[in-house]
């Protein structure tokens, strides 16, 4: 099967973390081509070519940088990434990776570029947004992914199994927490992570909210949302914390916690965790997920190693970089696995309709695309719009002081906020 020419638009934090290692892991497996990253500036694709981490991992390769590294940092190009795109072959991959209010405009334009698409999550904030994302996908015949990765932690894709063969019982109560560390406040984040834009919730509640309908395929119906807000370094303001009911069609409530704020001082890289109780036939099942620790702890000689403090409790089924059989280190965990699932996904596509006439090849791949639908363990615009709805009805609250917003999903998927009665 022919590798894909890969972009990444946006140098981040989750490119440097997550898609750039994973992405260059897949070129050294021979499934992807050509790599181009591309930022607002030159400083972020700077700080990703001098990674020690990934210069370590993955000696001897690099990609394309746009702007180029010579460029002066201080130079914004918010258009640049639309060069990249003419420059690709049709029907490659782009990763997109900007902040979450770009990603709508992003996307459409990969997509009228004809290029397949892998959004890290949220897709968009608007639910119109992704309904019009999958319709423009559909007529070109483009996959396009949304980056939950925590779909493939072997602990979720379980509990789908389990609950689906209907072994818990239905889901009636739970919680779920996700609070990212308080360093985040000092990184880029405090330039576009204000109250008008997004919050906790939207940014990393939503990854719970999707895992409750990866796992049970109930829909919800109506959330409210209450942020408690506070001032980034730059004077910036900012929901720091966030807190949300989600009502389910059947009733069913669960309740997350997400902020900004779990102390630099702890030992792990964040709090975070799931428990769903289950309505059983005379008694109860449950399903409890303990994410920030997995039993293992290390205590390093020095900080350097640490990630932070010098005791931690380690996640070692995310991402990590281990050894393997060749040079450097290889990517393992769900992250990795879920982006490989992506872009093999496309790969799969492109070689099953390869050499066809366009027509034949059209169809084929939007069969191949609405059957990755129908499965429902990659996320596309159209098995995981749920997370659309809830991130719209989530905004219209948190800005509505908590106020209940429903979702309704006939003749037509919407959000409201609840008239007062
Ligand atoms: N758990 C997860 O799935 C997860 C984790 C972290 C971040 N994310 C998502 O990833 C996205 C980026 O987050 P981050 O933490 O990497 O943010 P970041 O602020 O560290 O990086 C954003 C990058 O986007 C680039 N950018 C902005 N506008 C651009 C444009 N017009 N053209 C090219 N590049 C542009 C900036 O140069 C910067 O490199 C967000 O949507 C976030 O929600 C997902």
């Amino acid at each position: 099967m022919k590798p894909l020419d890969v972009l990444i638009v946006g140098g981040g934090m989750i490119t440097h973390d997550l898609l750039l290692p994973s992405i260059y892991h897949l070129k050294r497996l021979g499934r992807v081509g050509a790599i181009t990253v591309s930022a607002l500036n030159s400083a972020p694709l700077r700080a990703l070519h001098e990674s020690r981490e990934i210069n370590v991992a993955f000696p001897g390769m690099s990609f394309e940088a746009l702007p180029p590294l010579s460029d002066p940092p201080e130079r914004i190009h918010p258009e640049l990434f639309k060069e990249a795109l003419s420059r690709l072959a049709p029907r490659q991959a782009v990763a997109v990776a900007v902040p979450d209010a770009f990603h709508y405009d992003v996307v459409r334009d990969c997509l009228l570029h004809d290029q397949h698409v892998l959004c890290v999550k949220p897709l968009v904030l608007r639910h119109a947004q992704a309904a019009e994302i999958e319709t423009l996908a559909r007529e070109r015949g483009l996959y396009v992914g949304v980056e939950y990765h925590k779909r493939f932690d072997r602990r979720s894709l379980l509990a789908r199994r389990h609950y689906r063969d209907g072994a818990f019982g239905a889901f009636v109560m739970g919680e779920a927490k996700l609070i990212e560390p308080y360093y985040y406040r000092h990184s880029n984040f405090q330039n576009w992570f204000t109250c008008d834009k997004t919050d906790p919730f939207v940014y990393v509640g939503c990854h719970y909210v999707d895992l409750v309908w990866f796992i049970t395929g109930i829909k919800p119906v109506g959330i409210s949302v209450s942020g408690v807000t506070g001032r980034f370094p730059n004077g910036q303001e900012g929901y720091l914390w966030a807190n949300g009911r989600v009502r389910y069609e059947n009733g069913a409530l669960l309740m997350v916690t997400a902020g900004l704020g779990y102390p630099d001082a702890a030992s792990g890289g964040n709090d975070q965790g799931l428990l769903m109780y289950c309505e059983g036939n005379n008694r109860n099942g449950m399903v409890q997920h303990i994410d920030n620790d997995r039993g293992v702890r290390y205590t390093f000689l020095d900080a350097d190693n640490a990630e932070g403090t010098r005791f931690r409790t380690v996640n070692p089924d995310f991402f990590r970089l281990v050894p393997w059989e060749q040079p450097g280190l290889k990517p393992t965990g769900y992250g990795y696995e879920s982006v490989a699932a992506n872009i093999e996904t496309m790969i799969r596509i492109e070689a099953a309709t390869a050499g066809l006439p366009a027509a034949d090849a059209l169809a084929g791949r939007r069969e191949l695309v609405a059957e990755v639908d129908r499965q429902g363990i990659l996320a596309t615009p159209a098995n995981s719009a749920i997370n659309e709805l809830v991130v719209e009805a989530a905004r219209l609250s948190i800005l509505n002081d908590g106020a209940w917003a429903d979702i309704a999903y006939e003749p037509t998927a919407r959000v409201a906020l609840r008239a007062k009665g």
